[in-house]
């Protein structure tokens, strides 16, 4: 297969894990011939100082042109520290997500019984957890309007959304629960909030085109507290944008670490994959970050184009390394592994390569320096 993809490193750690996963896609088109070309492309801080625009329209014009993009990381800390700042990178990602119509965003969250033990959560509870999150993604409170008071003492942002952005996300959701486990539970605040009980008007009228699914309501903070009370009664979690965004980085706390987690945007037209974490400014170039979440975002990609085969490897080899503590500090704190060369590892075990340094016993004599 040939594939035109867009890369976006953006900032922080993105270039750092979106090179392992080129690295990781590299090995997959070594082994099943495929053709990956692949265009860089500008957004968010660093395109801001190259261009004054989070999202040039070159970036844009690349992105529209393509069959997939690639997407590392948006952040930085001197924006953070800048509330009064009117150009920011965030700005560069909902622009993207908006333009190209990526109204659904999906956040699969396992376990993997080799770091189980290490949890901040009990075993019992979290092991064996297997839930997809369906985050709307170009509405709501992301995209209303904002006003600001000129005498700079109130503010608001509205909050909105449509029977038909509601409606083409809750089809995604119904169908994904569909070939899962059949069970979809709906994550809202309709006790409160307007937008929440039309979502739970049109969830529950759709659900009609879908009756062997069992469909559950949760308000959100309630759905907070489930999550770390027994994360195994979900199978698929509906939710709008803003909750979406919320509820996944608590949920990444379930696997072990959220440089595990990875997403995938899916438009009419075009879909975008990205690691669910942020541009983790305090590791840039410190050859420290996870790449996982960025080379499972690339499986994911892979899997939207039928390549299951392709995905199942690169989803074997995260496995492996994770079972051999090939990690980086954020999962492994003793004796850990640089991002270059968990990419190398990953890279290895898909060709199937004779290397030295996956021998186990390398490993638990603490030589990851010698990689
Ligand atoms: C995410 C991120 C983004 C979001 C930020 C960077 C705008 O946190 O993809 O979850 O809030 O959607
Ligand atoms: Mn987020």
């Amino acid at each position: 297969m040939k594939l035109k993809i867009a890369l976006l490193p953006g900032d922080g750690i993105g270039p750092e894990v979106i090179q392992q996963a080129v690295k990781i896609l590299g090995a997959i088109s070594k082994k099943y011939n495929h053709t990956f070309e692949y265009i860089n492309a500008l957004v968010g801080a660093i395109a801001i100082d190259e261009t004054g625009n989070p999202l040039p329209d070159e970036t844009l014009k690349i992105c529209a042109s393509v069959d997939a993009i690639l997407f590392g990381a948006i952040g930085d800390t001197k924006y953070d520290n800048n509330p009064s700042a009117k150009i920011r990178p965030e700005q560069g990602l909902l622009k993207l997500r908006k333009n190209l119509g990526l109204f659904a965003n999906i956040r699969p969250l396992i376990t993997y019984d080799s770091l189980i033990h290490k949890s901040n959560l009990k075993e019992d509870i979290i092991n064996g957890t297997n839930f997809v999150i369906y985050r709307e993604l170009t509405g709501g409170i992301y995209f209303g309007e904002k006003k600001l008071s000129d005498d700079g003492n109130s503010a608001s942002d509205n909050c909105s959304y449509t029977a038909e952005e509601i409606d083409r996300i809750a089809h995604l959701a119904f169908k994904a629960a569909f070939v899962r486990r059949k069970k979809l539970t709906l994550v809202d605040k309709a006790n409160v909030l307007e937008t929440s009980r039309l979502w739970r008007k049109r969830v529950l009228e759709i659900s009609k085109q879908y009756p062997t699914i069992t469909l559950e309501f949760l308000f959100v903070d309630n759905a907070a507290m489930q999550l770390i009370l027994n994360p195994k009664q979900f199978d698929v979690i509906l939710t709008e944008n803003m909750f979406g965004d919320i509820l996944s980085d608590e949920a990444s706390v379930i696997s072990g670490s959220i440089g595990l987690l990875a997403s995938a945007s899916i438009g009419k037209n075009t879909a975008l994959f990205e690691p669910i974490h942020g541009s983790y400014p305090q590791a840039k170039g410190k050859n420290i970050a996870n790449p996982l979440a960025a080379v499972l975002s690339a499986a994911m990609l892979l899997e939207h184009f039928n390549l299951y085969d392709e995905a199942e490897d690169i989803k074997s080899a995260v496995e492996k390394s994770i079972e051999l503590n090939i990690s980086t500090p954020d999962l492994n704190t003793t004796n850990h592994f640089s991002t270059t060369s968990v990419g190398n590892f990953l890279r290895d075990f898909i060709l199937d390569e004779e290397n030295t340094f996956y021998n186990k016993n390398n490993i638990d004599l603490g030589q990851s320096t010698i990689i």
